[in-house]
Order: C-alpha cells, then structure tokens, then sequence
C-alpha cells in the first residue's frame, strides 16, 4: 500500500501559512524520517496526514484513494505527549480496549504489566503511558502509524526497546512508519530514508 500525502497546504490564521504545497509518500513497508526546526509545523502535518485537521488544501490518499474518517482510521498518529490523549477518567483497561485487545504475547513485547491495567492514566509514568499508546495504536486495521515524537521522554535503554517492538510488529504486519524527530542518529538508525521538513515544505 502506498499513503501519498500532496500539494498539502494548511494555515491555522490566514496571514502565516504553516503548511505550504507539501507532498509525501510512504510505503507499507518502509519506515520514513521527518525532521525538521522547532515550530515549523511538523506536527500539523502529521494532523492533516492522519484526519486530526481537516480544513487543509491537498490530498491524503491511500493507493490513490482519500481516506475514509469516519470509523476506525488506517492512518493512526501517535502523540508526543500520550497523556493528552487519554481519557483521565478511563483506567487503563478501558483506554486500550477502546481500540483493541491485544494479544498477551504483544503485550508482553512492549513490556506492559497487568497491573498497570487497573489504574488511571496519572498513576503511569510518560515512558509507561507510551508503551500504551503505541499499542492502542496496533489495532490490526492499522495501516501507517505517524510517530510523532515518541520516544521524546524516554531514557535511552527504553528508547530502543520500545523502537525494536515498534518496528517489528509494524514490519511483520507490513504497517509503514512516518518517524518525526530531533534525533538525527536515531533516525539514521532506524529509517529507509530521512526527508528534511524545509526541503518539503515551501514557506
Ligand atoms: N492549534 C493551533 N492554533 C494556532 N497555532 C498553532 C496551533 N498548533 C500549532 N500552532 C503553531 O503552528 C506552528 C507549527 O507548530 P507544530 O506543532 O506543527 O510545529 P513542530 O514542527 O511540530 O514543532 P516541534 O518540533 O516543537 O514539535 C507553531 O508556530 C505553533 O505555535
Ligand atoms: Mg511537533
């Protein structure tokens, strides 16, 4: 499957335009670096890219076809910030089971402790909020996942697990990978190519 994201352009105020003619594309089975200046709007991209802004000029489109919004999003957006997305008064149980349940083995993989089930979202740190949030994504109707800087918050040893899951699962199950990040040698690392934020976008 091929995600194409083109001639996207998007200004939150009429007179600073964000986004300007920004054209993308991402394979099942590729993982792609983002990486960009601080501000310079490449999380609003991955907003438009993933159905969280719809008022932009452009196209998203999956093998040439606009993607369906309503129901469960193929395109799913991984937050920097997971407990922003999470519903403070759902425990944990519910939170991943509003997308999916996953299997134990998959679990296990992200390192995710029954325990941690049965409290709400502040009685988790960052690093174990995102272990959720990345598996709350995985639902197998998942088709992309952009990252947007998810890793931002955790210490390094955590930062390649959770990496390594990622990548494993989405290569099995042929999910490509939009990586945001600051982190050059990680991206280095882990992408099939590295696209540079000012090159794509024509501010
Ligand atoms: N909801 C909003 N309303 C108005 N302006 C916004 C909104 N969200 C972001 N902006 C502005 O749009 C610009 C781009 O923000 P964005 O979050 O996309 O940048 P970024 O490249 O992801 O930055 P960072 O690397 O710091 O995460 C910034 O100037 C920001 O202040
Ligand atoms: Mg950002």
């Amino acid at each position: 499957m091929e995600l194409k994201a083109e001639n996207i352009s998007f200004s939150y105020h009429k007179k600073k335009p964000i986004l300007n003619d920004v054209s993308l594309s991402l394979n099942s089975n590729q993982i792609i670096g983002l990486i960009g200046d601080s501000g310079s709007g490449k999380s609003t991209l991955c907003k438009v890219i993933s159905g969280y802004i719809s008022n932009y000029t452009g196209e998203v489109t999956i093998d040439g076809n606009s993607v369906n919004r309503n129901g469960y999003d193929p395109i799913q957006l991984i937050f920097q910030h997971p407990e922003k997305t999470m519903n403070p008064k759902w425990k944990m149980e519910k939170v991943l089971r509003e997308s999916w349940i996953p299997p134990q083995d998959l679990k296990d993989t992200f390192g995710l402790k029954d325990n941690w089930l049965t409290r709400w979202p502040n009685e988790l740190s960052g690093g174990e909020l995102q272990r959720f949030s990345i598996l709350r994504s995985l639902n197998p109707k998942t088709k992309f996942i952009i990252a947007d800087e998810i890793s931002t918050m955790l210490d390094a040893v955590t930062q390649v697990q959770i990496w390594e899951a990622l990548i494993n699962h989405c290569k099995a199950n042929n999910i490509g990978i939009l990586a945001v990040s600051h982190d050059k040698d990680l991206l280095e690392v882990i992408c099939d190519d590295i696209l540079y934020f000012n090159e794509i976008n024509h501010i």
